[in-house]
């Protein structure tokens, strides 16, 4: 029989996934743990994932680590949470000769703290050549702030006359977003069961399959991305055509 992985139509693998890693607080409470751990055990499933769809060849991973509304989580929380980031950036760093993925933050990065944002800047520059997947995490991202971001840099360009409002483009819009150098997603995974978007990437999902995958993100496994991407497979994309 073949295994998941050799089930995947390698011609028609998605370029862009995007993943909302849900599920690590519901991990945690399961194991009577603290919530910290829960994100803790989903920082080594991203970096599991992130290994899987780097092998397979995926171009773009986008994955939703921190919400502009997840500031209302109690302040244990969000420490917990920017630790973790913290000591990932600062893996990536200590061995970034070694990596093959490239790395950028998407979202508003000015309310990150700075040591944090000095890091970004240092993964970004480290990360910029490499060969492999990309990997977008979204911090303080909403879709929202991203429309309203964009909406602000093309109201600059007709105030300084650059173009007139009657030049606006889907393309401009799209290129005025966080995202706007890399494809929009083919496929957004879901984990935990719910389904929802959740103010993650708005305007670029408007032709994307949704896979909404019962397993808490601490317990996604590289089969599982497999499946997901097979299930998308078996699905027909039609655009709105026929
Ligand atoms: C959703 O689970 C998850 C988050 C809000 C945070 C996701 C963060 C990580 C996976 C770690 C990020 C680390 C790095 C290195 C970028 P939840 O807490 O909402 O779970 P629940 O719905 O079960 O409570």
């Amino acid at each position: 029989m073949k295994s998941l992985k050799e089930e995947i139509d390698m011609t028609r693998l998605p370029g862009h996934i995007a993943i909302i890693m849900d599920g690590n607080g519901r991990w945690a409470k399961k194991r009577l743990l603290p919530r910290k751990l829960g994100h803790k055990a989903g920082a080594d499933t991203l970096e599991e994932i992130t290994k899987a769809a780097d092998a397979l060849g995926v171009k773009h991973l986008t994955v939703y680590a921190f919400s502009t509304e997840n500031w209302k989580r109690s302040q244990e929380e969000i420490s917990g949470i920017m630790d973790l980031l913290r000591n990932y950036l600062d893996r990536y760093i200590a061995k970034a000769d070694k990596e093959n993925i490239k790395i950028d933050i998407i979202g508003e990065k000015s309310r990150l703290d700075e040591d944090i944002q000095e890091k970004i800047k240092l993964i970004e520059s480290l990360s910029a050549e490499k060969p492999g997947l990309n990997l977008h995490i979204a911090l303080n991202y909403g879709g929202r702030d991203d429309i309203l971001r964009g909406f602000k840099k093309i109201a600059a360009r007709i105030e300084n006359g650059e173009i007139k409002a009657e030049d606006i483009t889907e393309e401009m819009i799209s290129e005025s977003l966080d995202t706007g150098f890399y494809p929009d997603p083919e496929l957004v995974i879901r984990t935990s069961g719910e389904e929802r978007i959740s103010n993650f990437l708005l305007w670029q999902i408007a032709y994307s399959e949704f896979v909404f995958n019962k397993k808490l993100w601490p317990d996604y496994k590289p089969e599982d991305l497999y499946e997901d991407i097979c299930y998308y497979q078996n699905r027909e994309r039609r655009f709105g055509g026929r």
